[in-house]
Order: C-alpha cells, then structure tokens, then sequence
C-alpha cells in the first residue's frame, strides 16, 4: 500500500517529536530523581518509556508500508524547573503541542482519504486526549491539598502510586 510523500513526511515529523517528548521525560525524571522528588522521578521515567513506546509505533506502522521510518537527530531538552508544579505544567504544555501535531496530521490524512494512516492517528489522539486529563488531574492536586512540602511531598505519593500505570 501507498501513502504520499506529505503524509510520510508528517509521520517522520511525528516520529521526531515522540522521540523528544520521551527525551523531555526522561530529563524530567532525572530532574525529580535529584530534587527528592522519586515519586514523580518514577512516574516520569514510565512516561519517557510510553512516548518510545509511541515513537516505535509509527516506525512500525511506515516500515510495515515497506517505508523506512526516518530516525532523526533528536535535540536535548532544556528543563529549567523551579518546582514540580513547574514540571507538571511543562508537561501538560508539552502534551498539548503534540496534540496540535497529531490533530494536525489527522487533517492531512482525511484530506489525502488516507484512511490507514488517519486510523493509527485516531488511536495517538485519544491517546492525547488521555494524556492531557492526566496532567491537568494531577495539577488540580496543587489546588486542592496545597503547595507547602507537606502537600508537595503527598503529591509525590501519589505520582508514585501512579507510576507504571501511565
Ligand atoms: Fe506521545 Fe504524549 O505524546
């Protein structure tokens, strides 16, 4: 089966920023690991693997097409977070950037009636929709128990608890 050059272009494209939302995540979970903040350090870390995870599905869905999936480069992330609020928040930036992405290429694809490809793309955009209430779940968090190390700390137990359940 054929897909056309823009739709293989958008996939590659998308492959890249999975690859940098998992290198975000794993530079996130280092951050929390040092600041003292293990719970979310694993919470983190589970994350990094799920966007690979996400970057391998569309690798293989292009190769199965008998498409080389590009592997590009894959620029280091610049973390700068003041707190864990500061991180969540990132993060649920982060997810709302690819969700424009992957609303973006889903567009294209039923444009070009490129129902193989637009199938895959519904699966990643219920995937953001999941991701976002994630984040936007645990932040509320912040509002409802509080923001000194106490509340903080009680957060962190629940990113914890959460881990590996990404
Ligand atoms: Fe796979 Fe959260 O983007």
């Amino acid at each position: 089966m054929d897909i056309s050059k823009e739709i293989t272009q958008a996939l590659n494209d998308q492959i890249s920023l999975e690859a940098g939302a998992s290198q975000y995540y794993l530079a996130t979970a280092c951050w929390c690991e040092v600041s003292g903040y293990e719970g979310a350090a694993a919470y983190f870390y589970t994350q990094s693997d799920e966007e690979r995870m996400h970057m391998l599905k569309i690798i293989k869905f292009l190769n199965s097409l008998g498409i080389s999936a590009k592997v590009s480069a894959v620029p280091g992330p610049n973390i700068r977070h003041k707190s864990l609020e500061d991180a969540l928040k990132a993060s649920l930036k982060n997810e709302q950037a690819v969700t424009v992405a992957i609303h973006k290429a889903l567009t294209l694809a039923h444009k070009k009636s490129d129902y193989s490809t637009f199938e895959l793309l519904e699966w990643f955009a219920a995937e953001q929709v999941h991701e976002e209430t994630k984040f936007e779940a645990i932040l509320q968090k912040f509002d409802t128990i509080g923001r000194d190390g106490l509340a903080v700390a009680e957060i962190d137990r629940i990113l914890a608890s959460q881990a590996g359940t990404c």
